[in-house]
Order: C-alpha cells, then structure tokens, then sequence
C-alpha cells in the first residue's frame, strides 16, 4: 500500500521527537484536495496537514507567489532590514482584523513563537504576572507557548509560575453540568475576585474553538460575556486562531461568529498555505514594548510573506470563507446521515470545515480512544487522511483544504462513517496498530 522503504528510511534518517503518526503514511506529492502516497495511490486529504495546507496542495497561486518572490529575492530577514512583502502583509493583516486604537504587527514562523512571544511580552508591558488559559488548550511545542497550554499531551511539562487554568466550556462535558457555561463564568468571576486577583492577569489565552482539546465549540454568548469580565479588570483577551482562523470556520476570522473583539490576535498554520509564517496583531502599547524582544533570524523573510499575502489573496478572491460554510455544512450533514445509527458517534460538532466527531462506548459516553486509533488507520485503508484530538484521544478531527468541493466532501463522509463501522467491528487489529502511537 505504501513504499516500505521510504518508511524505513524516514525510521533511520528522522528522529522521532518530531513525529505524531496515526498510520504508515509516506507521501511523494499532491493536488489541490489529493495525496499521492508513495507507490502512486491518491488519498483525500482531510486534514490539510492540521490545517496547514488552507490551499491544499500545489495550489498555482501560491506557486506563482513564492516563484516571484524567490526570482528577486528581497533579503531573508526583517531583522536589520525591512522588505515590501513583509511590510505589505502587515498592513494587509491591520485592515482585515478589527481592533480599536493603534496596533502592530509581529511576524514569525509558527503558531508557537507568536503564542510564546505573546505570552513573554504581556508580563513585559503590563507588570502584570498572571496568565490565564484553559485546560486542553495547545498553544504551541515550545517551552514559552507550552507553558501557557493545558493539554494532557503536555502533561509534566513547567507551567508559567503565574499561569491559572480553567476548564474549557464544553456543551458535551459541561462543567458544573451547565451546558450554557454560567457556571464557569461565575467560577473565572469568583478567581479573579479571589486567589487569582484580576487585577494581577496580564492577558487570558483562548481558542476560539478549543481544537487539539476535541474540536469543542464554545456556548453561545460565552467568548463575549468572557471578554466583558475580562474587560472589567483590564485583562487583555489573547485569540489564538492558528487551526480554526482564515477562512475556516467560514468568516474569516472565527471570534467574529461571536460579538466581540479580542485584543490580541495570534494567526500561524493555513496563514502562510504550508510554508512558515505566523503573525500576531496587537495594541501598539503592547507590541511596542521594547526592540529586539523576540526575533529569529528568519522572521518576516519575503518568501514566507509574499506567500501569505497569496493566501489571503486567494481566500478573498475565490470566496473561500463562504466556501468553506457550505461545504462544511453539506460533510457536516452527510457524517451525520451516514453515521446516525452508530451509537459509538456521541457528538458531530464545528463550524464549516472545521469539524470534530466525538467516539465514544456504545452504551455510554465514555471516551473510545481505541475506537479513534483504529478508525483513522482504518480511513487511511480506505483512501482518506484524518487525525484524531482531544484530552481524551477520542475525537476525529477534520480540516480539510479550503477548496474542498461538495463530491470531496461526501466522498470523505462515506469513508469515514465506512471507516468508524470497521473498526468497530474488529477490522483492524491491535498489532496493526501497535506501531502507532498517535498522541
Ligand atoms: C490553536 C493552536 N495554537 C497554536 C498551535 C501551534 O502551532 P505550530 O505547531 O504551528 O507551532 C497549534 C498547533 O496545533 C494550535 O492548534
């Protein structure tokens, strides 16, 4: 099915402290929503490589972008010298994220530094120690954006010193039993009047929807009346859109499904289409706080930049927001008729191309992360790449390409229900899945 001895040399050449593999998947190229595996097999990608991939594969205008930008090369820096696209994609990224006063923009390479710097430079420029996330939240694999994560992937990893984590609302596993998230709001209430004074909390990260925590869609109302109290004690709301921004969820940022503003914006993934590039948008009282706070090297080099500003080109131009609700309703809609009578589905949950099915023991609904394991290996069987998320290991996550289109869609729903049902029904083995240790 695939090419042994690719794999084998990826098991000698590539260490493993980068690796996350749910199956044997070696790929030689691809085409808009298609892999082509080694040994010429073509799989439906839907994941996008976590969403990295917003374009899908060899997309011409993002080729045409990075050719450009390589064939009079402006630099590889912003560092000791600024650049057009650099500068371009920074003006660009100002108009299309609202936000009250002055603001700036921070370039990086990927979700982790821009969440890591965020989360150094608010202390920096408020005097203000604490930090608040939620649990399951993942902002990133460096030891800074780790610090102010909460997922169990992470767990033993150093927290901040100041950092305080709150259980995410999740309308499936609500806390408190309340489903609305009152409950929680009036619990973060009680902390910043209490032990965890909100008066000392510099910034609170959040997800938009919590996506590597299970792919959970937040309450109605509750980001809103969140940023109200956060608003209250000064405390800047930190929106961390790397998996679920651009275009998506379909608008093209997802905090503008619900009514409010977050002050700090952190972008990375499908920004750059597959090529490194992360930003972040803040006040200028925050992200002026001193020069050569953080900087690599790298930063807001002219490829990565005349790449991005494609993707936004790209997904302005073709519409891809819209695009995106339409046929995630149409994927969301066909998983739930070809999975409505598996009981193992607890869950089907998302926005546009952003969509979580939550596996769970038929007779109740506790998480089935063995069930997850063997249904993404056995979609890959089938011709399909998905992953699975969650604090507990049992939640399919799809981020297909923008440009999935509606028979890609239903192409991928049939495989995954098919995919669910052999699993179940003990079509692929423990050994098989033995070498996989997924996360
Ligand atoms: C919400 C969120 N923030 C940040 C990150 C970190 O991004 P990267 O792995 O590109 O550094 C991720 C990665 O999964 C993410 O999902």
């Amino acid at each position: 099915m695939t090419d042994a001895a690719l794999i084998a040399r990826d098991g000698a050449a590539l260490s493993p402290l980068q690796k996350l593999r749910f199956f044997p998947l070696a790929v030689t190229g691809g085409a808009g929503c298609t892999l082509i595996e080694d040994g010429g097999r073509e799989l439906l990608d839907l994941s996008a490589s976590w969403g990295a991939a917003s374009l899908g594969h060899s997309h011409p205008v993002l080729r045409a972008a990075v050719d450009r930008a390589l064939s009079d090369q402006a630099g590889a820096s912003i560092l000791s010298g600024t650049n057009e696209p650099a500068v371009a994609l920074a003006e660009r990224l100002l108009q299309l994220t609202p936000g009250a006063g002055e603001r700036r923009v921070w370039l990086g390479h990927s979700g982790s530094d821009a969440n890591e710097t965020v989360a150094r430079v608010v202390p920096a420029a408020t005097g203000r120690t604490r930090m608040m996330a939620f649990s399951g939240a993942y902002h990133g694999g460096t030891q800074g954006s780790m610090a102010v994560s909460g997922h169990t992937a992470q767990v033993g990893v150093a927290k901040s010193g100041g950092l305080k984590l709150v259980p995410y609302p999740d309308p499936f596993r609500p806390f408190e039993g309340d489903a609305s998230g009152a409950a929680l709001l009036a619990h973060i209430e009680h902390l910043f009047a209490t032990t965890c004074a909100g008066e000392d909390v510099g910034c609170f990260f959040l997800e938009p929807i919590q996506a590597d925590g299970g792919l959970i869609v937040p309450p109605p109302d509750f980001l809103k009346r969140l940023a109200e109290i956060c608003g209250r004690y000064g405390i800047l709301t930190v929106c961390d859109e790397v998996k679920v921004g651009l275009a998506r969820t379909g608008r093209l940022h997802c905090f503008e499904h619900e009514d409010f503003i977050p002050d700090i914006v952190v972008l990375g993934k499908g920004l750059g289409g597959g090529l490194p590039i992360s930003a972040v948008i803040g006040p200028a009282e925050i992200m002026d706080h001193a020069t050569a706070f953080s900087m690599q090297t790298l930063h807001g080099n002219p490829v990565c930049a005349a790449a991005a500003l494609a993707v936004l080109s790209a997904i302005e131009d073709n519409g891809l927001a819209a695009r995106a609700q339409s046929v995630g309703d149409v994927l969301m809609a066909e998983i739930a008729s070809a999975t409505a009578q598996l009981p193992q589905v607890g869950d089907i949950r998302g926005r546009g191309l952003a969509i979580g099915i939550e596996l769970i023991a038929a007779d109740s609904n506790a998480p089935d992360a063995d069930l997850a394991r063997k249904t993404v290996f056995r979609a890959w069987q089938l011709g399909a790449v998905f992953y699975y998320v969650g604090m507990h290991s049992n939640v399919l996550e799809l981020t297909p390409p923008l440009i999935l289109d509606e028979a890609e869609a239903k192409r991928g729903a049939a495989i995954l229900a098919q995919a669910i049902e052999d699993a179940s029904a003990g079509l692929v083995s423990d050994v098989e899945v033995e070498g996989f240790a997924g996360w």
